[in-house]
């Protein structure tokens, strides 16, 4: 078994956390022991390439379970954690290419390793492996049955593949399921990523002006988490509707101009670039932290930040600081890269679970439709929403209503009116 990881003596740390983050992921543990049962994996070989958590070993192990080649490789250098790794070799003889704080030929290194294996279908969290496989590697693609994809900013990616007519394959968008976005976006990200900055910085965050840049459904949750903690929360955004929606709900609507040089904290979750670019360096305050949850590390300008200023300095673990002209400090976390997954564990748990039983269950839709499936950009079939959620919640064990027959009808009716 081929793998490249940091200290195989990690092993049991990582094993420790993997059970401990199995607590809390209920619907993963209902479909292994379908998946145990049933293998509806037995043959196929899925290559990963996730953030290395200790929820993504968890999810590694349930495809497992169901007869999967299962191969992972980091979807971020810095949030791979270097004993989830080596437990997932050690104990679940899984290979895997990851070491915390690889180099950019490394990473690389091991994504080609991931597609050597030759995987009918590649798990993705920002598109990186499929648009490796159709760019370097297009000889693998007729062997594949198709990609599912994590992450918002991967969906974007991949609809610009399918509009340039370069996507050869289907890919399922567990993003876009509700099980996914409602939760893991909203409430993992905005909590994910206020324990990154107290985690880096320890600062209190009652009193502060917080700047969030993005209202998707990351950006909401972190401005909801923000106000929570007593900030005072201004948010940027490109979109009318979701400036709109962000005015709706309560919070500051401001151009990023305006509101740069009062800003004590911002945080970009746009999935877009240059969102603090060096003509928004120039205005910020002595002090400012600035940090990223987007998923690309191209939000901040560091390029431009590093050239601008005079000297830097460690401020502390996760914190550059960097000193410019006219005596402004200016402290960028985790090198702007993803701050909830480098200065902290990425989104709690219970909320991983949703998601990745979304991943299990696109890998598997995958297996028994491939041969059916268009190639383009395709959504989790609702009927699979629905059961992660139903799935969620008795594990949560919390019931609900259902419908009774009367209901039902009336709901099919449209004889009935005013
Ligand atoms: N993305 C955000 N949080 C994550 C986590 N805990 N594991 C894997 N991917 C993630």
């Amino acid at each position: 078994m081929k793998y490249d990881i940091k200290n195989i003596k990690l092993a049991e740390e990582g094993r420790r956390k993997i059970n401990w983050a199995a607590r809390e992921m209920g619907v993963l543990a209902t479909l292994e022991t379908r998946f145990k049962k049933q293998k509806p994996f037995l043959g196929v070989r899925i290559s990963a390439c996730l953030h290395v958590s200790t929820e993504t070993g968890r999810l590694m192990q349930v495809l497992k379970a169901g007869g999967a080649q299962v191969v992972l490789c980091a979807s971020n250098p810095l949030s791979t954690k270097d004993d989830v790794a080596a437990s997932l070799v050690a104990h679940d003889k899984i290979s895997v290419f990851a070491r915390h704080g690889a180099s950019r030929s490394q990473f690389y290194r091991h994504l080609t390793a991931a597609l050597d294996s030759k995987p009918h279908i590649t798990m993705d969290d920002g598109a990186d492996l499929l648009a490796l496989a159709h760019t370097k590697y297009r000889e693998r693609i007729p062997a594949m049955y198709g990609s599912t994809e994590e992450t918002t900013t991967g969906i974007i990616r991949l609809r610009a593949m399918e509009a340039d007519g370069a996507l050869k394959l289907p890919v399922i968008a567990v993003n876009d399921a509700q099980t996914k976005h409602l939760f893991d976006n909203r409430y993992g990200t905005g909590q994910s990523t206020l324990d990154g900055i107290i985690r880096a910085t320890n600062v209190l965050l009652a009193g502060k002006t917080v700047v969030v840049a993005g209202y998707g459904w990351c950006g909401k949750g972190v401005a909801m988490r923000a106000r929570g903690m007593g900030s005072h929360v201004a948010v940027t955004e490109i979109d009318p509707v979701r400036a709109l929606e962000a005015v709706m709900d309560g919070f500051t609507v401001v151009p990023m101009k305006t509101v740069a040089p009062r800003a004590d904290i911002i945080i970009t979750v746009t999935g877009n670039c240059e969102v603090i670019s060096a003509a928004i360096i120039k205005r910020l305050k002595d002090g400012c932290i600035i940090a990223n949850s987007g998923h690309f590390d191209v939000e901040i300008d560091v390029a431009s930040l590093k050239k601008m200023a005079k000297k830097s300095f460690a401020g502390r673990e996760h914190v550059e600081s960097y000193v410019l002209p006219g005596a402004r400090t200016i402290n960028l976390l985790t090198e702007g890269r993803l701050v909830n997954l480098a200065a902290a564990e990425g989104h709690p748990s219970s909320v991983m679970d949703t998601s990745f039983a979304g991943q299990a269950l696109a890998a598997e839709y995958l297996v028994k439709n491939y041969k059916t499936l268009a190639q383009g950009v395709h959504g989790l079939p609702d009927v699979l929403d629905q059961t992660i959620a139903s799935l969620k919640l008795s594990s949560l064990r919390v019931k609900h209503d259902i419908l009774t027959g009367r209901q039902k009808n009336y709901l099919n009716s449209w004889g009935e009116g005013t």
